[in-house]
């Protein structure tokens, strides 16, 4: 019998090393690898934008992810609190606090009122907070993420259900895009599922770490593997699927484009979940004998697979079928049921739903840790009960993505809000569902993992987060990275200080320096000041 109990303000725990792997894997793997992976990949040349994609997830991902969990598993706290109790340095960032104050008074000068009010809100937050900002904007950005990508796991939860009542038998595109279009315009259609699929989120979360998180993960990850396998089967033993493998595998530098590397590295971000304390959250349920680099690799090799298996299970029938693989975001909900159709099986309803089915179940397992992050943080930071905490989030999260559904696709049912919207910023995205997703992707993840790889690199110190990473692992991070690649692992207990370069040196390079350069290249880029014709 296990003699340690609970108290009520310990932390719960994941019950071991599996269930953390698991549960984190489930949050990086979503719709960002079935859904937007595939089409990117499509739209910019296929194979050679993996091999830049494997580089970034390898190289800046990987880095951050380890610098995520170390803060979370040290502080076991939630992202505000995380970063409150690390923050030793506040002058650093007061003059931040300054500088931000600086830029908003000078956009007041020029009349821009709307950003000048924004940085001067950041101002106040970074002089209240300190770095403590880092982790407020990471459960701020969860929120808007969790906003609209309610909706977007309402639109492919409510695809199986067409897919079982024969609603996709699609002959031509024109239809399938007719139906997706009529579809996501309208409100009515989408709202129910939106809100099934935030309160199976809530469910989840309800049951807390252990009976709930960890539990749906082991359940529903294998099975989404299962999925996955049954389509790429379907799809590789089509006549003429080949075309579609080797579009996937045969990398053509010629299609390289320095946009296509920016987008690869901004995508590496959203497909890890990191940048706004997801994965810090969940590693502040880990426990401190657990190997933070060995489950860091493991969570990136499975979330890198599945995106790579939802190339082959799309790519080979989009060819076969003589499809186009450069549709962009409708490839997934368009052209894939007009795919499973024209095999000419019979069975396309049956192939479509399984297709929805992995989408949901995927989206499913991201939008636990999106709600999760926010009710950690109100249980720690406002002592709400977990129950409450689950109740409060729900409501307000969905209570803006209704707004993201409602307008999905234009302004014209909220006129006043693109109306305040442009009168406070000058113009504004095509609609609430661009806007949220835009602001969150494109300036808060990049912005969030900037915030975290400098804080560990420079004010919490890489040998503070060494010593963290160490325990658990000290086998692994001092091993000599040249003797590693050679194949001649040393001992890292040796006396002889033979393994300078070891791989804790490496990870604290790329930490300092490496990832903060390329996430400022790519986040420049992003935003349009950048450009490389
Ligand atoms: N990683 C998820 C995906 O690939 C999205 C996500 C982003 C989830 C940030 C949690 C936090 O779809």
């Amino acid at each position: 019998m296990n003699m340690k109990r609970n108290t009520s303000n310990e932390r719960e725990h994941w019950g071991g090393s599996l269930g953390f792997i698991f549960a984190a894997a489930g949050s990086a793997i979503g719709l960002g690898n079935i859904w937007k992976f595939p089409y990117i990949t499509g739209m910019n040349g296929g194979g050679v934008f993996i091999l830049v994609y494997l580089f970034c997830i390898f190289l800046i991902g990987l880095p951050i992810m380890i610098c995520e969990i170390a803060i979370g598993r040290h502080t076991q706290k939630n992202p505000l609190g995380a970063f409150l109790q690390l923050d030793k340095n506040n002058r650093l960032s007061r003059s931040f606090g300054t500088v931000f104050l600086l830029i908003g008074l000078g956009f007041f000068c020029f009349g821009k009122y709307g950003l000048g009010g924004v940085f001067s809100l950041i101002a106040v937050i970074v002089y209240y907070f300190g770095w403590g900002f880092v982790g407020l904007g990471g459960i701020f950005t969860g929120f808007l993420i969790l906003a609209f990508y309610g909706t977007v796991g309402g639109w492919v939860t409510a695809y199986i259900f067409k897919g079982l009542f024969q609603q996709l038998n699609f002959e031509t595109v024109e239809e399938a895009s007719q139906v997706f279009n009529n579809f996501v315009a309208s409100p009515t259609s989408v709202l129910p599922y939106q809100i099934v699929f935030m309160l199976l989120c809530a469910f989840v979360v309800w049951f807390g770490i252990k009976n709930g998180i960890e539990l749906a993960s082991k359940l529903l990850l294998p099975f989404l593997f299962i999925l996955l396998i049954i389509l790429i089967l379907r799809g590789i033993t089509l006549d003429g699927a080949n075309k579609g493998i080797e579009f996937l595998v045969s990398p053509d530098f010629s299609k390289l484009t320095p946009e296509g590397v920016l987008v690869a590295l901004g995508h590496a971000f959203f497909s890890l979940s990191l940048g706004m304390g997801c994965i810090l959250t969940y590693g502040s349920y880990l426990d401190p004998s657990k190997n933070i680099l060995s489950s860091s690799l493991n969570i990136v090799f499975l979330d890198t697979m599945v995106a790579l298996m939802a190339g082959f299970a799309i790519f080979p029938a989009v060819f076969a079928m003589g499809m186009s693989p450069d549709a962009g975001p409708g490839l997934a909900l368009q052209i894939m049921p007009l795919t499973f159709n024209s095999i000419g099986d019979h069975l396309g309803w049956l192939w479509s739903s399984l297709f929805f089915l992995l989408l949901s179940i995927a989206a499913w397992t991201s939008g636990i840790s999106l709600l999760e992050v926010l009710v950690t943080s109100l249980i720690d930071e406002f002592k709400f009960s977990r129950h409450q905490a689950v109740m409060f989030s729900t409501v307000i999260t969905t209570a803006l993505g209704v707004l993201a559904t409602v307008c999905c696709t234009d302004w014209s049912r909220l006129p006043w809000l693109e109306k305040a919207l442009v009168a406070l910023f000058g113009s504004t995205n095509n609609s609430m569902f661009d806007l949220l997703d835009n602001i969150s992707c494109n300036y808060l993840l990049p912005l969030g993992g900037l915030g975290t790889s400098i804080f560990v690199g420079w004010i919490w110190g890489t040998h503070h987060a060494i010593a963290e990473i160490r325990r658990g692992s000290h086998q692994t991070v001092d091993v000599n990275f040249f003797t590693l690649l050679a194949g001649l692992k040393d001992d890292p207990n040796s006396q002889e200080k033979t393994h300078t370069m070891t791989l804790a040196t490496v990870w604290g390079i790329f930490i300092r320096f490496i990832t903060p350069i390329c996430v400022i290249i790519a986040f420049l880029h992003a935003i349009g000041w950048l450009h490389f014709d």
